[in-house]
């Protein structure tokens, strides 16, 4: 049978990280530059269905699917078409930082599980995908809002609260991001945990602080869809002061979103789950270099150029 393959973009969340999880609303983009991709054949009669991990150089089958993701994601998708173990081979690769706030976890599990589906002869449309890598999220940290698996398994910019259908983000005038990583891997779940005990001890402050973050997003939100780049900078650094607050921010990311600003970018926050991970920079296209060398310089390892469109 000839080989099928699939792949799922990395994203940033734009506006409303965090407070997401606690039902206030949100903004997220795909980042199409950064992909996950899983690659399905046939494997020798009677193999089982087997995963290799390329840039891990890990080796799982369905008997992992109580401690590993990708093995979960293939599972929970022959579950899903009601299908005996099938003989394939996945390979999964991807080049989204892992634990960096970029969906990569989710991006793996939408490629793989879309490939599968594809390669069974079955075509899963965006919702039942979202659904399904939702579940698989649930494992990567516990409480995931959803936000991940929507706007990267519908690879559209989206406004989205929790448990409500998604809403897609109708971007006016496309803006420029720079996206900066600070090189500390963090895993979501440790930040969302993190916020968690924190909420159960100080219960109003907290609850001030997501509304108070609701309320970036919204005006965000207007300001996106009617096309008013210049008042999303403020916004941005308004949306960072805030997450400072709820205390997921770390000396490395201010120190990126600091160098951003003051080369030239119209506003910086952290982007994701924080305590390390990627920052996003709002640039204007002539200041696209500066703010990109000025992050490089500051101790980015990395940095990506994304039109949010
Ligand atoms: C992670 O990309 C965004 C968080 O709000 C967690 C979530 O929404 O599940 C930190």
């Amino acid at each position: 049978m000839k080989g099928i393959t699939a792949s799922a973009p990395g994203k940033v969340i734009l506006f409303g990280e965090h407070a997401v999880v606690y039902g206030r609303p949100a903004l997220a983009a795909p980042v199409f530059s950064v992909q996950a991709t899983a690659y399905v054949e046939e494997a020798l009669p009677n193999s089982g269905l087997l995963i290799h991990a390329a840039d891990l150089d890990l080796n799982l089958s369905l008997a992992d699917a109580v401690t590993h993701g990708p093995a979960l994601a293939a599972q929970l998708a022959l579950e899903h078409l009601g299908t005996p173990e099938p003989d394939v081979q996945i390979t999964i690769r991807s080049t989204i930082p892992i634990a960096g706030g970029m969906g990569s976890g989710a991006a793996v599990s939408a490629a793989l599980i879309r490939a599968l589906c594809t390669y069974l002869g079955h075509s899963i449309g965006d919702e039942a995908l979202s659904a399904l890598v939702y579940e698989v999220e649930k494992f990567y940290h516990g409480m995931p809002s959803g936000i991940d698996n929507t706007v990267i398994c519908y690879g559209r910019p989206v406004y989205y609260i929790k448990g409500r259908e998604p809403q897609f983000l109708l971007v006016k005038h496309p803006f420029d991001l720079l996206i900066g990583d600070t090189g500390v891997a963090t895993p979501t779940r440790i930040t969302v945990g993190a916020v968690r005990e924190a909420w159960q001890r100080a219960p109003q402050t907290y609850e001030a602080l997501f509304d108070a973050i609701g309320a970036v997003v919204e005006k965000a939100q207007a300001a996106i869809e009617r096309g008013e780049v210049a008042l999303l900078g403020p916004l941005m650094n308004e949306n960072h002061a805030l997450l400072r607050e709820l205390g997921v921010s770390s000396p490395e990311l201010e120190q990126l979103v600091k160098v951003a600003r003051t080369a030239g970018a119209a506003g910086a926050k952290l982007s994701g789950g924080g305590g390390g991970g990627n920052m996003i920079a709002l640039v204007d296209p002539a200041n696209v270099e500066r703010v990109g060398h000025a992050l490089r310089k500051a101790g980015a390892v990395r940095v990506l150029h994304t039109l949010i469109r």
